[in-house]
């Protein structure tokens, strides 16, 4: 028998230990189980959490609208987890966890699946919880919580939502308002995966274990903020998502913003979940409605032409902009915002550029200033880095400037092995029942509300060459600042 209290049995939260004996067996409900995400980043992280000793006992229940035997399924499983994920497969490790994946079609109702829990259900050692992962589009959610209402899977469970969430302040609403029609709000994870990210979790330790940055983190010492996370992917095989879609609601409401929020918010008064989420949505109050006129949206050239996409589409597959937080720490501060597909090259950064001194001793000749102000810069990829640039003096007679820098990566502390990625993390957390790194429903309703002025009139989308870093445009909306990427000097290698 399970070492926790039967009175305990299904309390809402459960300790983070990281101890998987402490979580309840689960029964994972994935839906969109043949889609993109569960392909790149749902079953491979699955199956790479099922072998790393952090996964209670567990049966996962893949559904979908295609019609798929556990053969095709397996199938489709299998080369998922060879092309996405990390590392071999071991061999006796897919053995395990291919027994424990199970498919049921969508199209055979709400029976069919309450069916197929069940029976999954029957194979856990004890009773256990539902986790249900909903990768699905926003239009598509709505159906799918009523689906579970209907097929009385609600109770022992919890739901994490993909985003967007909802298209916009009125789908937004309608959907929590059914969302929460079905499940208390303690049930419901609403993901935001940049947030699972080792490096985004960084920002909150850097900011708040150290006394050195929190004193000059406000307009008196920042310039500027670039937000900047420009992908070199395409988006043929998505494109009946993306056309939809589009890059503002993509990864602008939801990714850009809430890592604006890490970055911007207030000391929260202790870790965990409500003071996180106070001092988040404090942000997001304090934002200024969208400015149409400081926004870029661009198309690359070439995305009319992929079958599915309307061909004098106005999706943007780009966009930059300027956002501003009215409050006493960031009045007057811009925050530069930009992503989009097909660009130049595939980063994730947060750039913060600080004040330059109010006067020189040096000479104009020196070099000062001439590589632009002092930066502290996050690289929120996977291999988080992390530098602080400044002007030094280059050896030698004289005075000449150069732009140094203090770097730091991730492999160097040892730990890389540990990282998990972001929805493993994520989906991890959703077990314990840990909601700090999940999103709010207000938050999200705020940013739509903020979000209303470009989603009602969006400016013209601009065209820009494949593998650019996007329309023209993108210059004057910065100026008299310039945009960080590409860099001027690369990140340092590994062993220089
Ligand atoms: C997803 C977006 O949420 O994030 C994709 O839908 C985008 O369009 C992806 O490519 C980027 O995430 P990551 O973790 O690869 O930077």
């Amino acid at each position: 028998m399970s070492s926790v209290a039967e009175s305990d049995l299904f309390a809402s939260t459960e300790p983070p230990t990281g101890d998987p004996t402490r979580l309840h067996p689960h029964v994972i409900v994935l839906f969109g189980a043949t889609g993109d995400l569960a392909r790149r980043k749902l079953l491979p992280g699955l199956l790479r959490l099922s072998h790393s000793g952090l996964m209670p006992e567990c049966q996962i229940v893949g559904t979908s609208l295609e019609e798929l035997d556990q053969l095709q399924f397996h199938t489709f499983a299998l080369s998922a987890c060879k092309e996405f994920a990390r590392g071999d497969i071991v061999a006796d490790h897919w053995e395990e966890f291919r027994e424990r994946l199970h498919y049921v079609s969508q199209v055979h109702g709400p029976e069919s699946l309450a069916d197929a829990v069940w029976h999954a259900e029957q194979r856990l050692s004890r009773a256990g919880r539902r986790l249900h992962y909903l990768s699905i589009p926003p239009t598509a959610a709505k159906a799918v919580v009523e689906t579970l209402g209907q097929a009385n899977l609600v109770e022992r469970s919890r739901i994490i939502m993909e985003k967007p969430f909802g298209t916009d302040l009125a789908s937004a609403k309608s959907l929590n308002d059914v969302v929460h029609g079905i499940f208390s709000p303690d049930q419901v994870y609403r993901i935001d995966h940049f947030l699972g990210k080792e490096a985004a979790q960084n920002i909150l330790a850097f900011r708040f274990a150290n006394g050195l940055f929190e004193p000059i983190w406000n307009r008196n010492h920042i310039d500027h903020v670039q937000i900047d996370v420009p992908e070199t992917l395409s988006v043929d095989s998505r494109a009946s998502f993306y056309e939809g879609t589009g890059a503002f609601r993509d990864m602008v409401v939801t990714h850009l913003f809430q890592v604006l929020a890490f970055m911007a918010m207030e000391p929260p008064t202790s870790l965990e979940p409500r003071s996180i989420s106070e001092e988040k949505n404090k942000v997001f109050r304090s934002m200024l409605p969208i400015d149409v006129t400081q926004v870029v949206r661009g198309q690359y050239e070439g995305y009319r032409a992929i079958p599915g996409v309307a061909e004098d589409s106005q999706t943007e597959t780009f966009v930059a902009l300027k956002c501003e937080i009215d409050n006493w720490r960031w009045a007057g501060v811009p925050f530069y915002l930009r992503t989009g597909k097909n660009l130049g090259d595939g980063a994730r950064i947060i750039s913060i550029a600080f004040r330059e001194p109010p006067k020189s001793m040096f000479p104009a000749n020196s070099g000062i200033g001439a590589h632009g102000p002092d930066h502290l810069t996050f690289d929120l990829a996977d291999s988080s880095k992390l530098s602080l640039s400044f002007y030094g003096k280059r050896p030698g007679p004289g005075m000449q400037l150069d732009k140094l820098s203090l770097q730091f990566a991730l492999h160097e502390t040892g730990h890389e092995i540990d990282v998990l990625e972001a929805y493993e993390r994520l989906i991890h957390d959703a077990m314990s029942g840990d909601h700090t790194l999940f999103t709010a429903a207000d938050d999200i309703e705020r940013l739509w509300e903020l979000s209303a002025p470009l989603l009602e009139n969006p400016p013209d989308v601009e065209l820009y060459p494949p593998r650019s870093w996007g329309p023209p445009g993108i210059h004057d909306l910065i100026a008299p600042d310039a945009w960080r990427l590409p860099f001027e000097r690369g990140w340092r290698k590994a062993d220089a």
